[in-house]
C-alpha cells in the first residue's frame, strides 16, 4: 500500500529521479517510453525575449494607473467616440429636418393628404403600432362599442376587426343591464380612397354582415342616417368612435361638439383613442419644431393638446389614459347633460 503510494508520488513529479542509470529528467523518460515523439528542443533563454516583456509590463503598468488593462481602456475609447459620432451625425439631421421644416408655409387643412397616402397606409404603420402595442389598445376600446355605432375618421378600417357584432342583451361594466354589441355601424372618412380600402377589410371579414354603411363625409357634418336609423327609427348614435382623427382635422373642438350632439344623451358614448402632445415638454419642443413637415408628409398635426381639445369641446369626461410619454391618449366621453352646464 505504502510502496504503490510512493510509486505514484514518483511518477508525477517533475524533479530528477534518481536511478541505476543516473539522473533521468522526466521527458527522458517519456521520451524512452514512447520512442515515436521527436526530440522537443529545449527552451533557450532569450534575453532579447526577456527585455521585450519587461519593457512591455512597465507600459501597462504606466498606461493604467488605475489597474485598468490598456485593450480595456481602447475600447472603451472607441465605444465613446462611436456613440459620440452617432450622437453627432443625429443631431445634425434633427437641426437639418427643422430647419426644412420651420422652411415650410403649411395650411392648417392637411386632411387631403390621405387621398394619396391610402394605398400606402397600413404598410407605413403597421410596424410603429406594432412596437406601441396598439392593436391591444384598439381592441379594448372598439370591444366597448354598442349599439348603433358610427366610426369617424374610420380610415383604411385599421379596427374592422375588433368589432363585436352579435347583438345581445347583457350587462354592463356596472352589472347593470344592457345591449352589447353592435346592432349596425357605419364608417365615415373624408377620403373616399380611405373609405374604399375600409369597406374591402370590412366586407371581406364579414360576408354576411348586412347592417353596415360606408360614406365619404366631413365628420364635422355627418348626419345620423341609415343603417341606424333605418332599424331604430332613432336621431342619435349610441356609440361614436374615433381613432388618430383629432389630429387630421382642420376643426377638431368643433366636431367633438357635433359629434357629442348626435349621441344619444342618456347612455351614448364616445370613445377616443387619440396621439398628441407629451406629458414632457422637452417632447413637444420636438414635436413642434417636425411639426409642419409631419403634416405636410403625413396629413397630421401631431403636436395637438388632445386634453385641451376635449376639454373646450364642453362633453363629459367619463375616462381619460394616457400612454407613451403621455402622447396617446384614451377618452370615453359622452354628452354633457344640461343640468350639468
Ligand atoms: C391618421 S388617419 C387615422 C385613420 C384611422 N382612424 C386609424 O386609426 O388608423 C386620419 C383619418 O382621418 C380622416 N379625416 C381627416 N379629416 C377628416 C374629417 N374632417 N372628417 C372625416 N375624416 C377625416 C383622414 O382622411 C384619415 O383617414
Amino acid at each position: 500500500m505504502h510502496a504503490t503510494w510512493l510509486g505514484r508520488a514518483s511518477f508525477r513529479t517533475s524533479k530528477p529521479l534518481i536511478t541505476s542509470r543516473g539522473v533521468q529528467s522526466r521527458a527522458s523518460r517519456q521520451r524512452r517510453s514512447n520512442p515515436i515523439t521527436p526530440p522537443q528542443p529545449r527552451k533557450q533563454f532569450n534575453p532579447d525575449i526577456q527585455r521585450f516583456q519587461e519593457r512591455y509590463d512597465k507600459k501597462e503598468s504606466a498606461a493604467a494607473p488605475h489597474g485598468i488593462p490598456i485593450r480595456v481602456l481602447t475600447f472603451m475609447g472607441i465605444t465613446v467616440l462611436a456613440i459620440s459620432t452617432y450622437t453627432g451625425y443625429l443631431y445634425s439631421s434633427y437641426q437639418q429636418e427643422v430647419r426644412k421644416a420651420q422652411a415650410l408655409d403649411i395650411p392648417a387643412d392637411v386632411s387631403d393628404r390621405y387621398n394619396s397616402t391610402a394605398s400606402n397606409f397600413d404598410a407605413e404603420v403597421d410596424l410603429s403600432e406594432k412596437a406601441m402595442g396598439l392593436g391591444k389598445k384598439r381592441a379594448d376600446l372598439i370591444r366597448l362599442a354598442r349599439g348603433d355605432v358610427l366610426e369617424v375618421s374610420c380610415g383604411t378600417g385599421r379596427n374592422v376587426k375588433f368589432y363585436d357584432l352579435k347583438e345581445r342583451r347583457g350587462t354592463d361594466e356596472q352589472g347593470r343591464a344592457a345591449i352589447l354589441g353592435c346592432r349596425s355601424v357605419t364608417f365615415v372618412d373624408l377620403s373616399p380612397q380611405m373609405v374604399d380600402i375600409a369597406k374591402e377589410k370590412f366586407n371581406a371579414a364579414n360576408p354576411e354582415y348586412t347592417r353596415v354603411a360606408f360614406r365619404a363625409q366631413d365628420a364635422a357634418a355627418v348626419t345620423v342616417e341609415s343603417p341606424a336609423r333605418a332599424h331604430t327609427g332613432k336621431g342619435h348614435y349610441d356609440t361614436i368612435v374615433q381613432t388618430m382623427g383629432l389630429c387630421s382635422m382642420p376643426d377638431p373642438v368643433g366636431t367633438l361638439r357635433h359629434l357629442g350632439e348626435i349621441t344619444e344623451p342618456e347612455h351614448g358614448r364616445i370613445l377616443l383613442l387619440e396621439h398628441g402632445r407629451s406629458h414632457y415638454e422637452w417632447l413637444n419642443r420636438i414635436l413642434d419644431n417636425l411639426a409642419p413637415l409631419h403634416a405636410d408628409k403625413h396629413g397630421c398635426w401631431w403636436n395637438r393638446d388632445i386634453g385641451a381639445i376635449v376639454k373646450e369641446s364642453g362633453l363629459e369626461v367619463v375616462e381619460e389614459k394616457r400612454w407613451h410619454f403621455g402622447t396617446t391618449w384614451r377618452y370615453i366621453l359622452r354628452p354633457k347633460h344640461s343640468d350639468q352646464s
